[in-house]
């Protein structure tokens, strides 16, 4: 990465990319009351209408900058409570009860996060201008296929980069050594070949000659928002269902804090199966895989700030995977700069 602060590229890497989706919070975090979260370089203000459906807008008065999540809700609407102008979702002042009529009223002035639901987390687009109808997010599969897919979403806040976190589940070989002494990742050889393959959206880093043996394969994939999907095996008393999936997703908070979203999947059909491994994930596995994730936040929390300072790093084979998430978030954000 470029440590220079004011390299537009770097500061749009740091807060996220633009024109995507990404996770915010747990469903359950917004209930009757309007919370305001820092995500994405910006406070969002977001609340649910009187049908429960989710709203968000930047938390930022159009008038002179007051929270609006301190306000109260009206129905789309937050009505701010310094002067009570009553901003709508799609970022326009609807009403200006101080001064009706005047220039702020019926302009949009407010920018808008367009909101979904989805698998217990909110998501908002992060768009760079107005838009009313963001493009979908196309998520894998295995978090919309709910037949053959079963999950349960891990939410953290780790003190780290979020571009730290997705580096680390684009880095198979991670496995081998720093949870070798894991359920499922004592296997595998210490040293191997990966080759990388292009998929429609991303790309696919996997071990040559090894698979399903322990975490052998990551995928990127860039469809609306960002994801990063690996699978790793698990032993014979793991019950019944495929391997251990993991759906990631990390999304900035501050410079050195990020959100990270771990859908635990299995494919396992609906019916005792799938109740057995859901039980056996509750009483036993959930606790050996926050083990394991616990050594990544440790590892990832205590990185130097710079730990991907390009001049610092000594890179070899096995980070194929990272260099090459690495160049495609530049070249986008790179895009994204230079078209603004
Ligand atoms: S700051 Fe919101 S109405 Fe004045
Ligand atoms: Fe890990």
């Amino acid at each position: 990465m470029s440590t220079d602060m004011n390299d537009p590229v770097e500061i749009r890497l740091r807060d996220g990319l633009r024109d995507r989706w990404y996770a915010v919070c747990p469903s359950n975090w917004v209930k009757a009351k309007p919370i305001s979260l820092k995500r994405l370089g910006t406070e969002i203000a977001l609340w649910r209408d009187g049908s429960g459906k989710v709203h968000a807008l930047e938390d930022r008065c159009p008038h002179r900058g007051a929270h609006l999540s301190q306000g109260q809700i009206l129905g789309d609407m937050l009505k701010c409570p310094y002067h009570g102008v009553e901003v709508r979702c799609d970022g326009v002042a609807v009403a200006v009860p101080g001064s009706p009529g005047c220039k702020l009223e019926g302009s949009r002035a407010t920018r808008n996060f367009p909101t979904m639901e989805h698998e217990g987390a909110i998501f908002v687009y992060n768009g760079s201008q107005y838009t009313a109808n963001p493009p979908e997010f196309k998520m894998p599969v295995e978090l919309t296929d709910d037949e053959t897919y079963s999950r349960f979403l891990c939410y953290m806040e780790w003190k780290c980069d979020y571009r730290y976190v997705l580096d680390n589940v684009v880095d198979p070989m991670h496995g081998t050594f720093l949870h070798k002494q894991s359920h499922a990742m004592y296997q595998g050889d210490i040293s191997a070949k990966f080759e990388l393959d292009d998929t429609d959206a991303g790309f696919v880093f996997a071990k040559k000659g090894q698979k399903d043996v322990n975490f052998d394969w990551s995928e990127f994939g860039d469809t609306g928002g960002q994801w990063v999907k690996l699978e790793i095996p698990y032993p014979k008393t793991g019950g019944p269902g495929s391997g251990f999936i993991i759906i990631a997703m990390a999304t900035p908070i501050a410079p050195n804090l990020c959100g990270v979203y771990f859908w635990r999947v299995r494919k396992v059909p609906r019916g005792w199966a799938r109740d057995t491994w859901r039980f056996l994930y509750r009483d036993r596995l959930e606790a050996r895989h926050w083990h394991v994730v616990e050594q990544d936040r440790v590892l990832l929390e205590e990185l130097a700030p710079n730990a991907n300072d390009p001049k610092l790093e000594h890179l070899y084979d096995h980070d194929q995977g990272v260099v090459r998430l690495r160049r495609e978030m530049r070249k986008m954000a790179k895009a994204q700069v230079e078209g603004a």
